[in-house]
């Protein structure tokens, strides 16, 4: 009884209060100070999740909008577009973790193509204005197409989320870059303004095997600069007379043709692959690996062999 009569009656000294009460306001304080920071690591998760997911839904939309021009690895396609997975033109990152656990983005060499056009502000926000808004007028004459505005306010198919996305999945190239010579670089502002090559004026054969790969549908598939439509399944035609070279002499086609003799001339190559599609399959097409059984197997019996002889002197023409 006399215990519980002192411990109600207990009246500390000043001091001994005064110090209670500091000490229970530096507890508060630190279990304050600790949820906080806590909750800062778990929001830089979520920030870096947030990301990682942006990335992925970015890669979607490049692939649906941006691949056909840009290239399917970002290496860019002659006449459609540069390169946007160059080191020139995203330079190179590194993902740190700092203290709190957050990723972050180091530059570790900035892109070259911002400075040299003069952009003053972020490469994010570059590839955010160019996607969103377009280019108004064509840089350069290295280009066939303008720039298509993407973003809604511009009559384009993408929302702003979508925009951010792929500008997200871009930036992520430079984890990654492709060497320089591996992508289609643009010209800096100014140049690769001189004419290109007078073209060779075509021969009759050639023109009229130009009117046949035109009413035979292969512009739905293939591009040719200028000519036609510009499909984007099948690779484009722009050099085909050099490319059928290159492949024939590839380890590539004379390791894998199967069913034909080995073509021995781009000609006889370039015959072999409108005859029999399937005999080698290409490697790269503008929206990644070529897929077999995709080009019509029946043109044998659709192009009469005089048409058919114009069309390949034609194709081979293209150098
Ligand atoms: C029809 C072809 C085409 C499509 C589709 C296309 N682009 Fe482009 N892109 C180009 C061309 C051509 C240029 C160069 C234009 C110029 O400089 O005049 C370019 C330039 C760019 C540039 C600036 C590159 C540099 O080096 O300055 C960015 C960024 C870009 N495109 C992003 C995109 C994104 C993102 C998409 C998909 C949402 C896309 N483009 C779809 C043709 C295309
Ligand atoms: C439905 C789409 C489609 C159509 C139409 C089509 N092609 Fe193809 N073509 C492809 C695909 C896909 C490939 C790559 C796969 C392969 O090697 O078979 C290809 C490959 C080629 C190649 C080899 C190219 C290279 O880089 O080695 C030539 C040449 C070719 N096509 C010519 C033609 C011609 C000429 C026509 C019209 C008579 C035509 N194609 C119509 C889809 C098509």
């Amino acid at each position: 009884m006399s215990i519980i009569k002192k411990i109600i009656t207990f009246r500390p000294s000043f001091t001994l209060r005064i110090l209670t009460g500091l000490v229970s306001i530096l507890i508060l304080l630190s279990v304050c100070t600790f949820i906080g920071l806590s909750d800062r690591t778990r929001l830089n998760v979520r920030a870096a999740q947030f990301e990682s997911r942006a990335i992925e839904a970015g890669a979607k939309v490049y692939y649906d909008q941006c691949a056909r021009c840009h290239g399917a690895n970002g290496e860019g396609v002659e006449g459609l577009g540069p390169g946007l997975a160059s080191e020139f033109f995203v330079g190179r990152i590194e993902l740190v973790r700092d203290e709190m656990q957050q990723q972050s983005i180091r530059v570790v060499v900035p892109s070259e193509r911002l400075k040299q056009i003069g952009w003053t502000g972020s490469l994010r926000d570059y590839i955010i204005a160019v996607t969103e808004s377009g280019i108004p007028v064509k840089t350069s004459n290295v280009w066939d197409v303008n720039h298509p505005t993407f973003g809604e306010r511009y009559g384009g198919p993408l929302r702003g989320d979508q925009i951010r996305d792929v500008a997200s999945f871009i930036v992520n190239y430079g984890l990654n870059p492709l060497p320089n010579d591996q992508a289609i670089l643009p010209p800096a502002p100014g140049e690769g303004q001189a004419a290109r090559p007078t073209p060779v004026p075509l021969t009759p054969e050639q023109e009229a095997g130009k009117q046949v790969y035109l009413a035979q549908g292969c512009a739905a598939c293939h591009a040719i600069r200028g000519v036609g439509a510009q499909g984007a399944i099948g690779p484009n035609m722009n050099r085909m007379g050099a490319v059928a070279a290159e492949r024939i002499a590839s380890d590539d086609y004379k390791s894998k043709i199967q069913g034909q003799p080995p073509a021995t001339t781009p000609e006889e190559y370039i015959r072999q692959s409108i005859l029999y599609p399937n005999a080698y399959i290409v490697p790269q097409c503008p929206q990644g690996p070529c897929q077999a059984n995709l080009m019509p197997r029946n043109y044998a019996q659709v192009i009469p062999p005089q048409d058919l002889d114009n069309l390949v002197a034609y194709l081979a023409s293209l150098k």
